[in-house]
């Protein structure tokens, strides 16, 4: 090590002692004037044809019935037809049984003219299911009983409907409301006029000439569904123009100056759920919105549809750059969870029966005996593609995160570092600014384990490739970084710079892996680079090409320290329809941009993800940050909520939006800290950096405009409060890496809703301005401009709190008011729970992984305490290939606190030891005495502050692998 190089694991002393433009035209027109979203760019339900056809449908007159006679009864599946009564159009549905208290459903049309799309590699695996029997039968019905789970099913012929009950007790139904609709292909019918020149065979030439372009089924091959009015029979023509209605945007959409050429017409499916009992939904991120959904009637319904949104607005259900398609309802006794496996746009329409009633209404209604059961209805609406729904039958919220994460997959498990603190910016600019900034960390004692490069790294936008002037020598710069056991994060984007000169373009574009439009030619639009093409992800080639591009021959100056970060992939286009693609752009297998538009980035995300771990020969794990997200992402890494501003509302919204992903199964959430846009205040800042340590991905990032802000360019007093907050952050490592493992193992949420924890508590289910971390801490972070205090709401009846920073108790249920000054971060830890700590804060999680740990046990009124740390080597899969971990369990009852093993089936060498164990809430015991297997009892020095309950026993000097107990007497 140089002189000029200090060690690498520096500790930092005062926190030993704490207690803790190139696109001139996008940047101009689009990013330089406005301050807020144009909305004009967007569409409305209205503006989306399909929205508007399948919104326009009034519920109760349902046309579909279920052919009783059609049932057929599988060893998996249950299929029936669904006719259409004026169309005479057969759907087929296929109902399933799940394993784990699930159903699924799937409906498509019986004889499409053209497949439709059936989104793959979302699944984790085909679900295992749970055979459905006939249990009763009438004319009008069929009653089905699962094989497993404690629930029934009934189907209603006539109109078509599904009704879901456990016992006694009705839990969901489908198409109750009558709105299915599924607009099934169809031949376009001809104007009149046209008619007379057109002959029917000439139309079928037409037609098949679309079909064979687009490499799909020939028509004739499929469904006998004619175009029926071509048959010249005038009256059916008549009826099936009110029931097939073919208005302006069903065979073409104009948006702006953009035209959808829909060559296969409208293809929309929308079906109705009704939720008895149900007043509180949840999910479908991504929303700059609350956490508890609203009712969409009169207004716009919430979209999902992955997009650019420059500026976006808050408290409104636009859509924004990610998509997952799951609902959770909640009430006081039930969980449940809709997921809607559908990557085409989608709209989600919420109505309820008691929205707009105070609770005293509600209460007076319940009085009087004159109040209906409560109910939310969802309706939910896409463009294309079939219908694919599972109901996840909780019951409890943890029993849906289970179900979901059964089919979808849980959260990577993160490396560690990158559960520290990242800085980035838009940009730094060279190489010496990297290593300045670095420095800067060490300079001013802050722990930081990444730094971020942005586009302007690249040379000239072109991604795997570095600036020669800025950055001629990047694995210099990195083995920098990594002598300091820091990381970088360089961004790769999705757009490929139409360049001959630039080996990614030429060989993707020899190999025919960009996307297509309608003709055939190479899908061109304008980004970052200017012109650049798109790699068809879905493409299974495609994802394995550019899996094999992180190698580190081909990505030449990266190294094992460096790691990447997805942007634009939703994907942006700056001169496309609402900033994306075509819709009838096409991919691989002859499908539309329109059926996968949601799930383009989510394949982005999954071949780079696949790169970097193929790059270490399936050793270490990946750390991917992404932008655009779908149902599964979590399994790739980290997303974060976009381009935000530095404004107070945003730092607001960063909770709700996180909390939303979360319940969805994408822990790994953040928000950029500071504000992308604008310039924070110091106060802002602060605030920001004290919500960020306590969200799931902390990364410091802005845009190009804006005023540098790394920590240390603050007055001293606002650094000292950022270097208290890292402080925070860093001590608090070994529970965020457990909280991830567990979220990893069963799919629960790492930053979660208080309703999760409390589902009793009707106080919990609208807060949005506070938050607990596993179900250990909760926090309140402070969000509004010169606060002197907060309210705090600390739930549960039985339950006590502790501050974390003064040791005080609190009683829940109760609205705490805590007066707060600029380095208060209101945290409170549960009575009952035990959280692991690393006391001293050194430059990087990496200096930090071997460091003794600290257990705080926060005693419950009852005397108990219990927690769990998860420790293995940070960074790879060993973990899961050789078992290479450890699982350590800590309880504390009856004055005894125990370490134990709670997966006997890993096995880890490490240095760790206890070093201190702080018990809170207890009294002052006479002795102390430590007991480990094959050593002789040992008394433990201990302090006990009688003001606060606290005891402090020093040095059990044991090691973290190791089964021992702790006696007070
Ligand atoms: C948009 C991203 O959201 C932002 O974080 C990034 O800095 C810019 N693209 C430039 O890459």
């Amino acid at each position: 090590m140089s002189g000029r190089w200090p060690p690498p694991c520096l500790l930092y002393p005062q926190l030993r002692r704490s207690r803790m433009v190139l696109v001139l035209a996008y940047l101009g027109v689009v990013l330089g004037i406005t301050l807020a979203v144009d909305r004009s760019n967007f569409k409305t339900c209205e503006e989306s044809s399909f929205c508007k056809r399948q919104r326009s449908l009034r519920p109760g007159l349902s046309p579909y019935r279920a052919l009783l006679d059609s049932v057929q009864l599988g060893p998996d599946a249950l299929t029936v037809q669904l006719i259409h009564e004026v169309t005479k159009v057969v759907l087929v549905l296929e109902l399933q049984g799940l394993q784990k208290n699930m159903t699924r459903i799937r409906i498509d049309e019986l004889q499409p003219l053209r497949p439709r799309y059936r989104v793959p590699d979302v699944l984790v695996a085909d679900p295992p299911t749970a055979p459905l029997s006939v249990s009763g039968r009438d004319d009008n019905s069929m009653e089905l009983t699962a094989a497993e789970g404690p629930y029934k099913i009934i189907l209603t012929a006539r109109p078509f409907r599904l009704d879901l009950l456990e016992g006694r007790s009705l839990l969901l139904s489908v198409n109750a409301r009558g709105l299915l609709e599924f607009e099934h292909q169809r031949l376009r019918r001809v104007p009149f006029s046209d008619k007379v020149s057109l002959t029917l065979g000439s139309m079928w030439d037409k037609i098949k000439n679309i079909f064979s372009r687009q490499g799909a089924t020939d028509p004739a091959e499929g469904n006998g569904a004619q175009p029926e009015d071509a048959a010249g029979d005038g009256d059916k023509a008549k009826t099936q123009d009110t029931a097939e209605r073919e208005e302006p945007g069903a065979w073409e959409e104009m948006f702006k100056t953009h035209s959808d050429s829909k060559p296969y017409g409208p293809t929309s499916v929308g079906l109705d759920f009704s939720l008895p009992g149900m007043e509180h939904v949840y999910g479908i991120p991504e929303h700059a919105d609350s956490l508890r959904l609203k009712v969409t009637e009169g207004g716009e319904p919430y979209r999902l549809y992955n997009l650019d949104v420059f500026q976006y607005e808050l408290d409104n259900p636009m859509a924004l750059y990610g998509s997952v398609p799951v609902l959770l309802a909640h009430s006081p006794h039930r969980d449940l969870g809709i997921f809607w496996l559908n990557a085409a746009e989608t709209w989600v329409d919420i109505s309820s029966n008691t929205a707009g009633k105070t609770l005293f209404g509600k209460m007076l209604d319940y009085l009087q005996g004159s109040g209906e059961t409560p109910q939310t209805d969802v309706r939910w609406m896409s463009e294309s593609g079939i219908i694919d729904v599972f109901l996840l039958l909780g019951p409890s919220a943890f029993d849906v995160f289970r179900q979901y994460a059964s089919l979808t997959g849980t959260q990577a498990l993160p490396p560690l570092f990158s559960l520290g603190y990242h800085q980035s910016r838009w940009n730094y600019r060279d190489e010496a600014d990297v290593l300045e900034v670095d420095q800067g960390f060490d300079d001013h004692s802050l722990p930081c384990d990444v730094i971020w490069l942005d586009i302007e790294h690249a040379d000239g936008k072109r991604y795997f490739t570095w600036d020669p002037s800025r950055f001629p020598q990047p694995r210099r710069m990195l083995e920098r970084l990594a002598s300091k056991r820091r990381k970088l994060v360089a961004i790769v984007d999705p757009h490929i710079k139409v360049d001959s000169g630039y080996r990614v373009h030429e060989e993707l574009r020899n190999q025919g892996l960009y996307v297509k439009t309608r003709d055939g030619s190479d899908y061109e639009g304008w980004c970052w680079p200017g012109s650049a093409s798109y790699p068809d992800f879905t493409n299974p080639t495609m994802r394995a090409w550019w899996a094999d591009m992180f190698s580190f021959d081909n990505y030449e100056g990266s190294a094992p320290n460096l790691y990447v970060w997805n942007d634009m992939n939703e994907p942006s286009v700056f001169n496309g329809p609402e900033v994306t693609m075509l819709k009838d752009a096409q991919h691989y297998g002859g499908w539309e941009h329109r059926d996968i538009h949601n799930i383009y980035g989510f394949y982005v995300h999954m071949a780079t993800a696949d790169g970097l771990i193929q790059r270490s020969g399936g050793i270490e794990r990946p750390f991917v940050l992404s932008r655009a997200f779908f149902a599964g992402s979590q399994r790739f890494g980290a997303v974060w909520t976009g381009d935000n501003t530095a404004g107070w509302d945003h730092l607001k919204i960063s909770i709700p939006m996180c909390l939303s992903l979360g319940l969805v199964g994408l822990s790994f959430c953040g928000a950029d800290v500071g504000g992308f846009f604008k310039n924070p205040d110091p106060e802002l800042l602060v605030r920001w950096y004290q919500m960020g340590a306590y969200q799931p991905f902390f990364r410091a990032h802005a845009h190009l405009d804006t005023g540098r802000r790394e920590p240390w360019l603050l007055p001293a007093q606002h650094q000292d409060i950022i270097r208290e907050a890292l402080g925070h952050r860093y001590s608090l490592l070994p529970y965020w890496y457990t909280l991830f493992y567990q979220a990893h193992r069963d799919g629960s949420p790492v930053m979660r809703p208080l309703w999760v924890q409390y589902p009793q508590d009707v106080t919990t289910f609208s807060i949005d301005d506070q938050f607990l971390l596993g179900d250990a801490l909760l926090v309140h972070p402070v969000s509004d401009a010169g606060a002197h205090g907060v309210q705090v709401y600390l739930p549960g009846p039985g339950e006590v709190w502790y501050d974390i920073q003064s040791y005080q108790k609190h009683q829940g249920p109760q609205t705490l008011y805590l007066p707060v000054t600029l380095s208060s971060i209101p945290v409170f830890q549960r009575g009952g729970t035990i959280v692991p700590r690393w006391m001293r804060v050194r430059r990087s999680s990496d200096c930090m992984k071997d460091d003794p740990i600290t257990l705080f046990v926060a005693l419950s009124p009852q005397g108990m305490a219990q927690g769990e740390l998860f420790l293995d080597d940070g960074h790879t899969f060993n973990y899961q290939t050789r078992q290479e971990f450890l699982l350590r369990r800590f309880s504390f009852s009856s004055n005894t606190l125990v370490s134990s093993c709670a997966d006997p089936r890993g096995h880890f060498e490490t240095p760790v030891w206890i070093e201190r164990v702080v018990i809170i809430g207890v009294g002052k015991p006479a002795t102390v005495v430590l007991q480990t297997q094959g050593s002789p009892e040992s008394r433990l020095s201990f302090q006990h502050d009688p003001e606060t309950s606290v005891l402090v026993l020093r040095k059990p000097g044991v090691s973290v692998a190791s089964d021992w107990s702790i006696h007070l007497q």
